[in-house]
């Protein structure tokens, strides 16, 4: 069982706009394993630092496959450029079991810093370019159901609201604060 547990669609943390980190202290270095963990388990290929409930500018992710590139962790990210349209199925661990169609840039180019610290920059395509633009969004407060048209929205509040009521015992955010739901499916 992993020691963090994911945050779902409707905790508060998953709406914070996160800092630019100035250093990378202990305290982060620790929990990287942890995400890890938690992000293999659910399973994943990226996981934000909100969606465990730190509300710091950095995300952990592995694509699975042979080149070593392709996983690590990034801090600060930022897309300096971006470069056509891609289609993709997109899920997110924060609001399970649900998948919608969403385009965005095919390919991007990115900067930010690696856990030491140093600057690193580099172009990412198809799925690469997904993971960062998802990750990077949840860092803003940003989630994939803002990407919506009007009837994947109807979708998805449909099932959110169905996922908060089978958490049953736990207490709802949406209960305590009902403005939550509205800036959860804001569009633009
Ligand atoms: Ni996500």
């Amino acid at each position: 069982m992993p020691s963090l547990r994911i945050r779902l669609v409707g905790d508060p943390v998953l709406r914070h706009v996160t800092p630019e980190m100035t250093d990378i202290d202990a305290e982060v270095v620790a929990v990287i394993d942890d995400m890890f963990e938690a992000m293999y388990a659910a399973p994943g290929i990226g996981l934000a630092a909100p969606q465990v409930g730190i509300s710091k500018r950095f995300f952990v992710y592995d694509l699975g496959d042979e080149d070593e590139s392709r996983q690590g962790v990034l801090v600060n990210p930022r897309i300096t450029g971006s470069d056509g349209e891609w289609y993709f199925e997109e899920g997110c661990l924060s609001i399970p079991g649900q998948n919608f169609e969403i385009c965005r840039p095919k390919s991007i180019e990115v900067t930010g810093r690696d856990l030491d610290g140093n600057e690193v920059a580099f172009e990412a395509d198809e799925l690469m370019a997904r993971l960062v633009q998802h990750e990077l969004d949840h860092l803003d407060g940003v989630l994939m159901i803002d990407h919506l048209d009007e009837d994947q929205a109807k979708d998805a509040k449909r099932h959110v609201r169905e996922l908060q009521m089978s958490r049953a015992g736990t207490p709802d955010p949406l209960e305590r604060e009902p403005s939550l739901l509205r800036r959860t499916f804001r569009l633009r």
